[in-house]
């Protein structure tokens, strides 16, 4: 067998300990002891392998420009998007190019190979569906970055944004976006769903929809995302984001809504940073965590991923491209402490939205070569010590090496 690169003495996340052959930028073999000529080996030492992390919920146009032109004083999301149609009208096309690659290089850093990154399409000039375009070709050999046509202001609240979102898919954005609670009325965000899940059938597209991002316990297009995606024969293609109002709703009703998503297979995902930072500001105490029902969606059978939606934004001073943080938070705020609970927390920032996005990832032969091995002997260890990412590999090559840290404490006890 010949073998460009043997990733040697890595533990799987089940405890297996494994090598890993990889030539043509495909996994070749999985097994212990493998015998082989390779041109490169790296030794994982024992450390953890594992699938690279994916974050299918981001917004590249907006990350690292926190400041620019002021900052959120009251940490709402409405404020967010008024500070954002601020920042649009005077950011150019370079400004965004720049930022992004530099997130870019900072999440490859910290294993992240695949990125769902929502472009505002509102914006008459296109130069941020433009400048998200180019991105996407410059990072292509490294990183999957995958664009949904985002209509920010509202597909019907904004003028002209259909078109634009049109304009956006024919320019080769991905996936068919929206933001149902933003429109005007609850019956402009039902038609708003249905219209983009009509686009996508026509063109074969996904659709993941900015979805109930709200405390408002009435909010209920999900419901409808589900109906329109059985309706247009999108199973297993849609995904509703956020989905916050499920925290709030009516339990009777979260029991006839949950075989409804499951049915029409709509994945979700929940942005436990920027949920927790968002839902609830209008609240006395006690304050709602605002993150959606994750273990109960999961218990229904239904697909749930860990986004991080915002780095360093008009929604978000923090973040640092780290999906252990994301999962972190989110085990949090989801009461997944027992040890499966935190397995699957982990499954949440690396299968499960590789899955979503409909990437080839996963540690089996014949899948493509993107692997991390990370400084951590387990899953779990690795979300209590967000410990150092020694190796990432995309596409068969080692992108990203990072030193282990090591702390030696002096003069104490
Ligand atoms: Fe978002």
């Amino acid at each position: 067998m010949s073998i460009d690169l043997l990733v040697r003495n890595g533990v799987r996340p089940d405890g297996s300990r494994v090598d890993v052959a990889i030539s043509d930028a495909t996994i070749r073999a999985v097994e212990p002891g493998i015998v082989a000529e390779a041109k490169e080996i790296l030794d994982a030492s024992g450390r953890l392998i594992s699938s690279p992390f994916v974050d299918a919920h981001f917004h590249m146009d907006a990350t690292l420009s926190y400041g620019t032109p002021r900052i959120n004083r009251s940490g709402t999301l409405l404020e967010g998007i008024a500070l954002w149609g601020e920042l649009k009208s005077l950011q150019t096309r370079d400004d965004i190019v720049t930022r992004a690659l530099d997130y870019c290089r900072q999440a490859v850093g910290r294993g992240i190979l695949a990125i769902r990154s929502h472009v505002d399409v509102t914006d008459p000039s296109f130069r941020t569906v433009e400048a998200l375009l180019e991105v996407r070709d410059l990072v292509r050999e490294t990183l999957d970055l995958q664009l949904v046509a985002f209509p920010q202001n509202g597909w019907y609240r904004a003028p002209g944004a259909e078109a634009q979102v049109i304009r956006a898919l024919d320019a080769g954005v991905d996936v068919v976006g929206g933001i149902p609670h933003f429109e005007r009325t609850m019956a402009d965000g039902a038609s708003a769903v249905r219209a983009a899940c009509e686009l996508a059938a026509e063109r074969d597209l996904r659709v993941d929809l900015h979805c109930d991002e709200s405390d408002d316990p009435m909010s209920r297009h999900v419901e409808t995302l589900a109906a329109e995606t059985v309706r247009c024969g999108l199973q297993g293609r849609t995904t509703g984001s956020h989905l916050t109002s499920m925290h709030s709703m009516d339990n009777y009703y979260v029991s006839k809504l949950l075989p409804l998503i499951a049915e029409a297979r709509v994945s979700a995902i929940a942005n436990p940073l920027i949920n927790v930072t968002l839902q609830g500001r209008m609240d006395s105490y006690p304050k709602r965590r605002g993150m959606t029902r994750v273990p109960e969606l999961q218990a229904s059978g239904i697909t749930v991923a860990f986004g991080q939606d915002c780095v360093r934004d008009p929604w978000y001073p923090l973040g640092s491209g780290d999906m252990l943080e994301v999962a972190h938070m989110g085990l949090h705020l989801a009461h997944m402490t027992s040890p499966d609970d935190m397995r699957t927390a982990f499954e949440m920032v690396t299968l499960a939205p590789a899955g979503i996005m409909g990437l080839d990832l996963g540690l089996e032969v014949g899948r493509r070569a993107s692997l991390i091995v990370l400084d951590a002997a387990d899953p779990i260890e690795a979300l209590r010590l967000r410990p150092a990412r020694l190796a990432v590999i995309s596409n068969g090559r080692v992108v990203s090496r990072t030193e282990p840290a090591r702390t030696s404490p002096v003069n104490v006890f």
